[in-house]
């Protein structure tokens, strides 16, 4: 008797339980109604730009999923392919690190969690620029990544160089043939858009160089089913209109997917009737579906689907398991999972510095605004951090891109110093006239943009963001109200987003921002300027020009604190205790 009242209660809580994967105390989404995804000849699952973000979204529950989920959904989505015979391939595009603690904080940038990455089972790959900008890290990606994955590991335009000869080899493998389980033959490359700020080991050969090589052209003439360029770019501009036209000249009508990255958005482009490119967004936030039917009979318009679905256990689960009761985890899975765990107490991350008051949000507000996380930096951080003490008042100038996510209320972790500020750049400092200051700020931000991204970077995403009326995606159920979230406008309309989302303002800043100059300050006065080493190169010649009369001595200003340890100093000093 006590036995059936005891046991449904247990399997409820046991249920629960299951529900709570992901890394500890992840918070989940409501099960919203999802429509199905469209299974085509060929199917393919990706990713992007994780930046390190093998963790999740803990405490956003849309993208709440970790690695490991990940990992079982890929499972549970093979095996469903493997029941109705049809080819899946797992794709991602790059940029590995750069972004979050457990990629950052090791003494070699992914050092722990590449492996963790590489216990995936990935298709086919390609390298980022982050990869690129510390040779220490190039090396690692051609010694260690690259191995690991064999010729799935596609880098058609990207060498290193020999330290003794300077002789250079492809990082990866510069194309590939092989089939898929069900018979799909696939010629794949790997490409990167025309980086120039790598470091002096590698060499980026211009796509447009490498397209016109004597083995570019010979390899596409290889037979194949489908072509695959796995990228890191843009899909719609340039280098990839390039790959696109040159594939074209040699096969017309061949089934042709271009993966992309580096934009950090959801896009889709249809280059032609047998030809689409899907981009899958950032920080594992997006894992990306593409579909293709029609391969087989030369269909002059292939039927393409496209989805980006939220990186979470619900969207997860409701997509790859045959029915709610079937078992989602997986060994591989549940494995990657205590993985992340393990590691990101060994490295610290989940050490709680302080407790921040309310949400700041990067690029939702401006800069008049109490939720604008720049303004947070420019009014309170960089005063009490860089605070200059050298016995005459300053100003504190930083790029704002060197800021690159929001800080959510509560709990402020290590963790966290690496995703809002994750460079390392130091302060240097000189003394000029305060009538200066004014001078300085308009020159940088009228200066040529110097990101670590490209220009397109903003342009596009700006462009993205706009997007539309959400008019053919599935409303949820009518308890769950329309969360702010991606509401993505590509060209195949609006109803690319998996979860309805009201869509998230995206505002303009400036590209360099300031600390107030105190009050009282006189234009005679002498006032300190304080900057990143990261834009030195701007700032010297501005000087020169504003006051070509004065030799401005430039020099460290602190040498116990930089753009990504400033936080840390700020929160344990200001954010202590819990409001
Ligand atoms: C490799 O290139 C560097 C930079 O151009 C040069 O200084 C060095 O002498 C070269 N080494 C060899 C072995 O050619
Ligand atoms: C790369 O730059 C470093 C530091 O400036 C220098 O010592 C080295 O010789 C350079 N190597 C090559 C191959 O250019
Ligand atoms: C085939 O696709 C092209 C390019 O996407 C489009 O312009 C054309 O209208 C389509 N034709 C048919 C018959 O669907
Ligand atoms: C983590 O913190 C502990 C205790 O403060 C310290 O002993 C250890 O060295 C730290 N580990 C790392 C990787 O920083």
């Amino acid at each position: 008797m006590r036995l059936l009242v005891v046991l449904p209660l247990f399997a409820a809580f046991a249920s629960a339980n299951l529900e709570r994967r992901a890394q500890p105390g992840a918070v989940q989404p409501p099960p919203v109604e999802l429509r199905p995804l469209t299974w085509g000849d060929v199917n393919f699952i990706s990713t992007t730009d994780s930046h390190g973000w093998l963790a999740g979204h803990p405490r956003v529950s849309d993208f709440s999923a970790d690695f490991g989920d990940f990992a079982s959904f890929v499972k549970n989505m093979r095996k469903k392919a493997e029941r109705m015979r049809k080819d899946l391939f797992v794709i991602d595009s790059g940029d590995l690190h750069d972004g979050n603690g457990l990629s950052d904080s090791t003494p070699l940038n992914g050092q722990v969690s590449d492996p963790i990455f590489s216990s995936m089972k990935y298709d086919m790959l390609t390298i980022g620029n982050h990869e690129l900008y510390q040779n220490s890290v190039a090396e690692s990606m051609h010694k260690n990544y690259a191995p690991k994955w064999g010729k799935r590991y596609l880098t058609s335009n990207v060498y290193i160089k020999d330290a003794n000869t300077n002789k250079t080899t492809p990082i990866g493998h510069q194309y590939s043939v092989f089939h898929g389980r069900y018979g799909t033959k696939v010629l794949a490359y790997g490409f990167l858009f025309n980086f120039k700020s790598n470091g002096n080991m590698t060499v980026v050969e211009k796509v447009e160089t490498t397209i016109a090589q004597p083995w570019f052209q010979k390899s596409l003439k290889v037979k194949s089913d489908v072509i695959v360029v796995v990228s890191h770019m843009s899909l719609r501009y340039g280098e990839a209109v390039s790959i696109v036209n040159a594939i074209r000249k040699v096969q017309p009508t061949k089934p042709l997917f271009l993966f992309g990255g580096h934009l950090h958005i959801r896009d889709f482009v249809r280059y032609d009737g047998r030809a689409a490119g899907i981009a899958s967004g950032r920080f594992m936030e997006t894992v990306g579906w593409m579909s293709a039917s029609g391969i087989r009979n030369n269909n002059k318009n292939l039927t393409i689907t496209r989805r980006y679905l939220n990186a979470n256990l619900h969207t997860y689960k409701t997509h790859a398991l045959a029915h709610p009761k079937q078992k989602f985890d997986t060994g591989r899975g549940k494995d990657i999972t205590k993985k992340i765990t393990k590691a990101r107490k060994a490295l610290n991350l989940t050490n709680i510095l302080g407790y921040s008051p309310q949400d700041y949000y990067l690029s939702r507000y401006p800069m008049t605004d109490d939720r604008s996380l720049l303004k947070l930096v420019a009014n309170e951080v960089l005063p009490a951090v860089v605070d200059p003490k050298k016995g005459k008042p300053g100003v504190v100038i930083i790029n704002s891109g060197s800021q690159r996510f929001d800080v959510l209320k509560g709990p402020f972790t290590t963790d966290d110093t690496f995703v809002v500020s994750p460079f390392h750049n130091t302060f240097i400092y000189t003394t000029v006239k305060a009538s200066l200051v004014k001078g300085i700020m308009e020159g940088l931000n009228t200066a040529p943009f110097q990101k670590r991204a490209d220009k397109l970077y903003l342009e596009n995403l700006r462009e993205n963001k706009k997007g539309g009326d959400q008019k053919d995606g599935k409303k949820p159920g009518k308890n769950y109200p329309l969360t702010p979230g991606y509401v993505t406008k590509d060209d195949m309309g609006t109803d690319g987003d998996d979860w309805p989302h009201t869509p998230i303002a995206d505002v303009d800043a400036p590209t360099y921002i300031a600390s107030p100059l105190p009050a009282g300050v006189q234009p005679d006065d002498e006032v300190h300027i304080v900057w990143l080493s990261f834009f030195t190169n701007l700032i010297e010649p501005l000087l020169k020009k504003l006051d070509p009369n004065t030799n401005f001595a430039i020099a460290d200003y602190r040498t116990d604190i930089n753009s990504n340890t400033m936080w840390a100093n700020f929160v344990t000093q200001k954010w202590a205790k819990q409001a």
